[in-house]
């Protein structure tokens, strides 16, 4: 066959092959290599140019040339409609149809608790109070010992501990959150003013009213000449303005190692003011914390000098506080994760 029908068949080859068999673009770079590409055919034919007589040589160069330009223009042809029809199915396939609604994204909302907290660490801002945080695996000493509660006293018996390691140093989660008043102490000289929210712990049977890990608010003052009246002032201040202008509070005496004298206090039940409810368990009055002087002994304990100064401490458990604000009956609520019980503060301005 002359080299000039070698690429007449070539031509038609070629031509019928990208009509047929291209279809997409891997299918094209595929013609391109098999009739254009350096070891393709029509390079092959070109390369055998000097076994053609010399004579019919200029007109094979011209032809292979020309067949070579329509090939590759056939090519760039074919390749602008399969980039645009490639294009028309992306845009199809990624439409985004702006007409539909919007999908909402789930919002959450700070846990009552939380807000509670806030709620009393502003209430104590503007009495001069600072909000600090402690560890919540505590050692033994900060526990216990610094709280006038030494190894030895039954009253270490008082709270049902987690232990967390016991071999070389007592190492619990903290009971309450009072470890905080000696970590204060031991850091900073006095006037002494904070308050001490956290979560606390406690091996306890869960019931209505107790959960093992609750939260609590620790109160600590220390300064020259602080009494008792300054303690029964502020916890009055605070119930007034969480839970409105005519609440009344109640001390009634009890034991705490690490305060003397050592108090209760309670609020008259905002539900039923005072009245007797189910809340309040038909009392009038909530329990809300444990209170009282600081012990000589825990001032001592921390560097202070006991004749200079005086202070007053507190503890209040947040989860009851909410319990009294909004009438909640049973305390494993807060725990719960039960997200009907959770959106009805959503919108609450605590
Ligand atoms: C204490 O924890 C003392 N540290 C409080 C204190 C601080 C006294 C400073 C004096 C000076 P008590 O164990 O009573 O005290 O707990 C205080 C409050 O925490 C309780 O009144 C209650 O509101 C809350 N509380 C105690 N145990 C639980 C529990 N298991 N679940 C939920 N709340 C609890």
């Amino acid at each position: 066959m002359s080299f000039l029908d070698q690429l007449a068949e070539l031509r038609a080859r070629a031509t019928a092959a990208l009509a047929e068999s291209v279809h997409d673009l891997p299918s094209l770079q595929a013609w391109e290599r098999q009739f254009l590409g350096g070891r393709g055919e029509l390079t092959a034919l070109l390369r055998g140019i000097g076994s053609v007589p010399a004579e019919e040589r200029p007109e094979a160069g011209r032809e292979a040339n020309a067949l070579k330009r329509e090939l590759t223009a056939h090519y760039e042809a074919r390749e602008a409609e399969l980039a645009t029809a490639d294009l028309a199915q992306r845009l199809e396939s990624d439409a985004v149809d702006v007409t539909l609604p919007g999908r909402r994204s789930p919002l959450g909302t700070v846990h009552p608790v939380w807000k509670m907290i806030d709620e009393v660490s502003q209430i104590f801002a503007l009495m001069g109070f600072e909000t600090v945080f402690g560890p919540e695996v505590e050692i033994g000493r900060y526990n216990f010992d610094l709280l006038n509660i030494p190894s030895d006293h039954p009253a270490r018996d008082v709270w049902d501990t987690i232990i967390v390691e016991s071999d070389r140093e007592e190492i619990v989660l903290r009971t309450h959150t009072s470890p905080m008043q000696a970590r204060i102490m031991e850091q900073r000289e006095p006037p002494v003013r904070v308050i001490v929210p956290g979560r606390t712990y406690r091996y306890e049977a869960q019931d209505a009213s107790h959960e093992w890990m609750f939260t609590q608010i620790e109160g600590l003052a220390v300064d020259e000449n602080i009494k008792m009246t300054d303690l029964k002032g502020v916890l009055q201040e605070m119930a007034r303005q969480l839970f409105g202008p005519n609440r009344r509070i109640r001390f009634r005496c009890d034991f705490f190692p690490f305060v003397e004298p050592g108090v209760d206090f309670a609020v008259d039940c905002a539900i039923c003011d005072g009245k007797g409810c189910r809340v309040c368990k038909q009392t009038g009055w909530l329990e809300m914390g444990g209170a009282g002087m600081v012990h000589p002994r825990v001032l001592q304990g921390v560097g202070y000098d006991p004749e200079r100064y005086t202070g007053f401490a507190f503890g209040l458990g947040v989860e009851r506080l909410v319990m009294m604000k909004y009438g909640v009956n049973d305390l494993r609520a807060f725990a719960g994760n039960d997200l009907r019980f959770l959106r009805q503060f959503a919108a609450a301005t605590i």
